[in-house]
């Protein structure tokens, strides 16, 4: 198996360009089940979520290419409605295939993700809204069963769910009338497949807030526009913080930065000064460190996908700082490997509370999902010494390049075999 080298305690400098977000890439190639031509997007990660997801449109029956970050993908010849339990395991976002399909072929099965290192993450409201458009779903060996011809409704979610949100708004485009969505999902990504189905030619206001409204094509497919992915802004926020944890100065590139208030808004509060220009940002070393504290929640709020990555700096802050992740219910799986590095956390629930300022020494550590990888990384660039971080398959997932990126950065980091 592979694993990262790094060696820490050492300043980065210099530049990096931010890939597109693997989050907005994946609604929006599935929208192409919703599309009547081709689809072509641009400035798609290269990570194995994406090609995950590929692999289960491709097995559905899409034609696809995908060559320097573009992807084509044609589902005119879409055949089969079956998404199998053997690709859905490997990614989760995989249910977002459940709309849209349902909405087009009036019948679907979707494997049930299940729950994953970061807590049980139900489906419910994904299937609640399914069924008050009218939808027959029945759970069958694993699977969602879903059949019916769908017709626009009022749903209130429950909870704000940015793939339940986007699964129901693609659902909803081609039902049958006015769909009207409460409590929806403000993400950019969320944000961003309002916008292409709206270029499509779907009626759709009130994109942006928390309130839509989609005036469903009763099945007639859309004419899609070319599409560019928008930055990834947690893969920004991780380089963010690569510069903030070893007090260096660098530049992201290639963003949004209005995407990044909060990220910004919590590093300007722990000491580090930023430069935003049109689409990049430059962070300062700070004077000192300050300790923080962090509720995750929705976007705009402080987003629950940066919790590993500022757990991981606030080692660095003077006093004692507060993270409380309000999203899952078991997102702290980094921290007994950063206590493996001398980290001071202690767990209290859905709170962490992180003493800084003690010396952080290299360890192996383990990886075990997306972002707390990340954190790990962040912490052994930090850390003195030699660290090795394995199972980088979760980093991979999510992460272009990483090791060049960094490195670009001037990290002293290799991917090794065990
Ligand atoms: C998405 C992101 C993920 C991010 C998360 C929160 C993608 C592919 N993934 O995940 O990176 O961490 O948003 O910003 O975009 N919930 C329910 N019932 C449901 C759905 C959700 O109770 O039917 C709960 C979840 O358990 C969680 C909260 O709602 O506590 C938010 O989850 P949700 O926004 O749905 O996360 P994902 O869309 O899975």
């Amino acid at each position: 198996m592979t694993y990262l080298e790094i060696e820490g305690a050492n300043q980065l400098s210099g530049k990096v360009e931010i890939s597109g977000a693997k989050n907005a890439a994946l609604p929006l190639i599935v929208s192409s089940i919703l599309a009547k031509n081709e689809v072509n997007i641009s400035n798609v990660p290269n990570v194995a979520d994406i090609k995950t997801l590929i692999h289960l449109l491709q097995n559905l029956g899409t034609k696809t290419e995908f060559k320097n970050h573009n992807l084509v993908l044609d589902t005119s010849s879409l055949n089969k409605t079956i998404a199998k339990y053997d690709i859905v395991r490997k990614m989760r976002a995989s249910i977002l295939t459940l709309g849209p399909l349902l909405a087009r072929f009036k019948n679907c099965e979707v494997s049930l993700p299940g729950g994953c290192a970061i807590g049980q993450r139900p489906i419910d409201l994904h299937l609640l809204a399914l069924e008050k458009m009218g939808a027959n779903i029945q759970i069958k060996q694993g699977y969602v069963v879903a059949n019916g011809n769908l017709k626009g409704a009022e749903i209130i979610f429950d909870k704000i769910t940015v793939t339940g949100s986007e699964n129901i708004i693609m659902a909803a485009a081609l039902a049958q009338g006015k769909t009207r969505l409460i409590n929806v999902a403000k993400e950019p990504e969320v944000v961003q497949l309002c916008e292409i189905l709206k270029e499509a030619g779907l009626e759709i206001s009130g994109i942006g807030s928390d309130e839509l409204e989609i005036y469903g094509t009763n099945g007639e497919l859309l004419e899609f526009k070319k599409i560019a992915v928008i930055p990834d802004r947690i893969e920004a926020g991780t380089y963010l913080c690569a510069g903030a944890i070893t007090n260096s100065q660098i530049t992201i590139e290639k963003v949004i930065p209005n995407h990044l208030n909060a990220v910004l808004s919590k590093l300007n509060q722990m000491g580090f000064e930023s430069l935003i220009q049109k689409d990049s940002i430059t962070l300062f070393p700070a004077k000192e460190i300050r300790a923080v504290e962090i509720i995750t929640s929705e976007y705009p709020g402080f987003p629950t996908d940066m919790q590993a990555q500022f757990m991981a700096l606030s080692l660095k802050a003077k006093g004692t700082s507060i993270i409380d992740e309000r999203l899952f219910e078991n997102r702290f799986m980094h921290v007994s490997e950063l206590l493996r590095m001398g980290a001071d956390i202690k767990l209290n629930g859905h709170i962490a509370t992180i003493v800084g300022g003690k010396e952080l020494n290299a360890a192996d550590v383990m990886a075990t999902d997306l972002r707390a990888s990340s954190a790990l990384v962040l912490a052994a660039l930090a850390a003195k010494g030699t660290s090795r971080v394995h199972r980088i398959y979760h980093l991979d997932r999510g992460y272009e390049n990483l090791e060049h990126k960094l490195k670009i950065l001037g990290a002293k980091i290799t991917r090794l075999e065990e």
